[in-house]
């Protein structure tokens, strides 16, 4: 286990909101590997339970203009059957239809299942300084310098300086002292550290397993897709950043002109669906399996909407390794960087990218970082170290 897994592994549990039990159920009905396939509404097949959070009137229409059927008690238990695009919600009520304004709607989960997840980490690598032995802390930087206290062998120190003869400058109770770095270990936290995407709404923003976005991070141009998707209904899964979505229809009009027909499978997911799926991964295969082939929520890529899982126009391998070989893959292999999307995950890479071979995965990067990372068959990852530019 790497590392990195480890540290996720002992993160504090953290109880998440939107797991549900019917869809768990349903799920382990399917023999798939890889949920993303599934139907579209993944996310309102959560069975949430929803609370009148204050006398609430139920309307006969989506607004305060409407009619109120009836009032319900502070604390009521709503049957919530929809929502509007006002941001109202669809109840059911004494065998009919009401309006009631989620203001005043508290969403419980009825399955709470947990996952772990990342520590809000600073994007600075902290390094902690140790005292080898039981050490002096002086005035200034030469033990000719006077002794302020002598700290124990093991005390970690709080270092807020270098000098040019190689001592530390350090805060102690208050003070400034100094301390020959000769005596004091230190220990780069670098590799457990999750950083915190500094500029996600970056089209190359690097997201992976070290590196998620911001909590509440919600793309600002999500658009629908023009593409034709294996389902049919109209969900955030066929949305995609402005500019991606372009791309997208770009690439899939000409992959049909050269006789490869493609399908969407699922696009942007907001984060409380990446819950949703990922805990349902780990229902179905344990922490640790789901791991290799499904991000912690705040770490997919998908939440970006610069990311697409597609399969062939039969619909059959969605998000199966079977697509791996396809007609459609290869035409994806050598055509996708033109229109500036990578296979992110390549066969050969799991140990770099944290995840299992996906062909299906495009991560939309611009033209130029594609053909770049394509042509080198390289990952996004390795560009950026090969480089060491700003993510
Ligand atoms: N399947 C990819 C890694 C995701 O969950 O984003
Ligand atoms: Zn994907």
């Amino acid at each position: 286990m790497t590392q990195f897994k480890k540290t996720f592994l002992n993160k504090k549990l953290v109880s998440i909101s939107f797991a549900s039990t019917i869809l768990f159920t349903s799920l382990i009905g399917f023999n798939l590997p890889n949920i993303e396939r599934l139907g579209p509404n993944i996310a309102s097949a959560a069975t949430a339970t929803y609370t009148a959070t204050d006398n609430l009137n139920i309307r006969t229409g989506p607004s305060t203009t409407n009619k109120i059927i009836t009032t319900v008690k502070k604390g009521t238990q709503l049957k919530v059957t929809g929502k509007t695009s006002n941001g109202w919600l669809k109840v059911s009520i004494k065998g009919r239809t009401g309006y009631v304004s989620s203001k005043y709607v508290k969403i419980t989960n009825s399955s709470s299942t947990t996952v772990k997840k990342p520590e809000n980490k600073s994007n600075v690598a902290a390094t902690t300084y140790t005292a080898t032995d039981n050490l002096n802390i002086r005035t200034g930087p030469s033990t000719t310098n006077k002794i302020i206290t002598t700290v124990k062998k093991g005390t970690q120190l709080k270092v807020t300086g270098k000098t040019s003869n190689g001592w530390l400058k350090v805060s102690i109770k208050g003070q400034t002292g100094y301390v020959s770095s000769q005596y004091v270990k230190t220990s780069n936290s670098s590799s457990d550290t999750i950083h915190v995407v500094t500029k996600p709404e970056s089209i190359s923003a690097l997201v992976n397993k070290k590196n998620k976005l911001p909590e509440n991070y919600v793309p600002k141009d999500l658009v629908y897709t023009s593409i034709p998707f294996i389902f049919k209904e109209k969900t955030e899964k066929r949305k995609m950043r402005r500019e991606a979505s372009t791309a997208i229809g770009k690439l899939f009009a000409d992959a049909k002109k050269q006789g490869v027909s493609l399908l969407g499978v699922s696009a942007y997911r907001s984060h409380a669906t990446q819950v949703v799926l990922f805990n349902s991964y780990v229902k179905r295969d344990g922490y640790k399996k789901a791991l290799t082939y499904s991000a912690l929520p705040g770490t997919s890529e998908h939440e970006t909407g610069l990311a697409i899982d597609v399969t062939g126009g039969n619909g059959k391998c969605a998000a199966q390794d079977c697509f791996g070989g396809t007609k459609e893959a290869k035409w994806l292999k050598s055509h996708a960087a033109n229109y500036g999307f990578i296979i992110r995950y390549p066969k050969g890479k799991e140990s770099i990218t944290g995840y299992q071979y996906e062909p299906w995965h495009l991560r939309y990067v611009g033209k130029s970082i594609a053909k770049t990372i394509m042509s080198k068959g390289i990952t996004l990852e390795e560009y950026y170290s090969s480089k060491y530019v700003a993510k």
